[in-house]
C-alpha cells in the first residue's frame, strides 16, 4: 500500500539573501522530503518590509516567485488569501505550522521578537536565523515556547548551519561549558585577514556587502555588536548564564585597524576579533576584544568569512568547530537542519 503523503505549512517573514536560499533549499531537496519523510513542504505565506506580502493556503508557486523577484516584482500578484493589515496578522492568516523568522537585525531585536511571540503564542513552531531576538529575549521566548509546547530554534544564529546548540544538545548530554572563545562575525574576520593582505578596509566591506554576508546595517559588525548578540546566545543557552548582549564590553573595528593589523603581523602574529565566555564569581562574563594571537593558535588561522567555536568542557575537555568560508547556503541549511529536527 502506498504512504500517503502529509502536507507541512511553512510561513517566512522576511524573503532577502537569506529567506531566498531557503526556498531555493526546499525546492532542491523537494523530493528528499518525500523520499524520507513522506512529507511535502508548502509554504503558504511570505511577509516582508517593501515587497508586500503573499498567502495562499494552497501553497505559493515558489519558483515562480523567485523568478519575479529577479524582475524587482513585489509578491502582491501571489497573493490569494485574506487581507492582512499587519505581520501580527500574517501570522494568524498564514495557515502555517512553523514561522521562520528572517527579517534583519537590530540591537533591540524587534519587531521580530514580537513576531515569534505572536507565532509561538498561536501554537507555531518558529525557527529563526535572526540574532537580535534570541540574544535580547531569549528567557521569555524559550519559557512561551515551553508553555505553549512547540519547538523555538535558533541554530542558524551563531556559525549558521555548522552545528552548535544541536551538536550540544544532541551529542554532548550531561556536559557542563567551562568556557568558551571563538572568531563568529565573518565581515570582520575578512576585513581582518584581508588588510593583512593589504588590502584597503573599504574594498574588503563592500566585498562583504556585495556577497550578502554583512548585516543589512553594517555598522552592527564593525561595532562588535553582532559579535556581542551571538556570545549572548552562546552564553544563554549552552552556559545558563542571563548575559545580554550589551552587558558585553566590546572592540570595534574601523580603518585605523589596519595599523595595529600590520604591526601584529611584524611581531609574527595575528590580529583577530575575539568572543569569549568564562565563568567568575559563579556568574557568566562575555567580552568581544581585539587580540593579537599568536600563529599556532587555532584562531590565527581562521581567515577571510571563516568561524571558530572552541569550547573548553568536563567531558570532551577541548573541542572546536569551523565553520570554512560559509555563504548564505549555509545559513539557509541551518533552517533547513532546525526544520528536519522537528519532523
Ligand atoms: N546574510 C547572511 O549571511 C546571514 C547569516 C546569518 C544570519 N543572518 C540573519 O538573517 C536575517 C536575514 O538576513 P538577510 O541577509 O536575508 O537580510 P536581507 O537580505 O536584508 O533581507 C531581509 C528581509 O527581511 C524583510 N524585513 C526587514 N524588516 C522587516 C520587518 N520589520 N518586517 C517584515 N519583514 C522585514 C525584508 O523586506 P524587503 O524585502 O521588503 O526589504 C527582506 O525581505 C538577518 O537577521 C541576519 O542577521 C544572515
Amino acid at each position: 500500500m502506498e504512504q500517503e503523503t502529509r502536507q507541512i505549512n511553512l510561513a517566512l517573514i522576511g524573503f532577502g539573501h537569506v529567506g531566498r536560499a531557503f526556498a531555493r533549499l526546499l525546492i532542491d531537496r523537494r523530493r528528499w522530503f518525500l523520499k524520507e519523510h513522506g512529507l511535502e513542504c508548502r509554504i503558504t505565506g511570505i511577509a516582508t518590509r517593501g515587497h508586500g506580502t503573499a498567502i495562499d493556503h494552497d501553497g505559493l508557486p515558489v519558483q515562480k516567485i523567485l523568478g519575479a523577484w529577479k524582475k524587482d516584482a513585489g509578491l502582491g500578484a501571489f497573493h490569494n488569501g485574506p487581507a492582512c493589515a499587519s505581520c501580527a496578522d500574517f501570522i494568524r492568516q498564514c495557515g502555517a505550522d512553523i514561522l521562520f523568522e528572517m527579517s534583519v537585525q537590530n540591537m533591540k531585536g524587534e519587531p521580530a521578537a514580537s513576531y515569534i511571540r505572536e507565532a509561538l503564542g498561536a501554537g507555531l513552531h518558529v525557527i529563526t536565523v535572526n540574532k537580535g531576538p534570541v540574544a535580547t529575549h531569549f528567557s521569555q521566548l524559550t519559557r512561551l515556547a515551553r508553555q505553549r509546547d512547540v519547538r523555538f530554534l535558533y541554530e542558524g544564529t551563531v556559525m549558521d548551519g555548522a552545528p552548535v546548540f544541536g551538536m550540544v544538545r544532541h551529542t554532548l548530554p550531561a556536559t557542563h561549558i567551562h568556557s568558551l572563545r571563538g572568531i563568529f562575525n565573518s565581515t570582520t574576520n575578512y576585513i581582518l585577514t584581508q588588510m593583512e593582505q593589504g588590502a584597503p578596509f573599504d574594498a574588503a566591506l563592500e566585498y562583504t556587502r556585495n556577497a550578502g554576508i554583512a548585516e543589512a546595517d553594517p555598522a552592527l559588525d564593525l561595532d562588535g555588536w553582532d559579535c556581542a548578540a551571538k556570545l549572548s546566545i552562546l552564553i544563554q543557552a549552552l552556559m545558563g548564564g542571563k548575559v545580554k548582549p550589551g552587558d558585553i564590553e566590546r572592540a570595534a573595528i574601523s580603518e585605523d585597524t589596519g595599523r595595529r593589523v600590520r604591526a601584529a603581523l611584524r611581531r609574527d602574529r595575528r590580529l583577530r576579533l575575539v568572543a569569549r565566555a568564562y565563568r567568575q564569581g559563579g556568574k557568566v562574563v562575555g567580552k568581544v576584544e581585539l587580540q593579537e594571537l599568536e600563529v599556532f593558535d587555532p584562531l590565527a588561522a581562521i581567515r577571510g568569512l571563516s568561524n571558530i567555536l572552541v569550547m573548553n568542557t568536563d567531558t570532551m575537555r577541548e573541542m572546536a568547530v569551523v565553520e570554512n568560508d560559509p555563504s548564505v547556503e549555509q545559513t539557509a541549511y541551518a533552517l533547513f537542519a532546525d526544520l528536519v529536527s522537528l519532523l
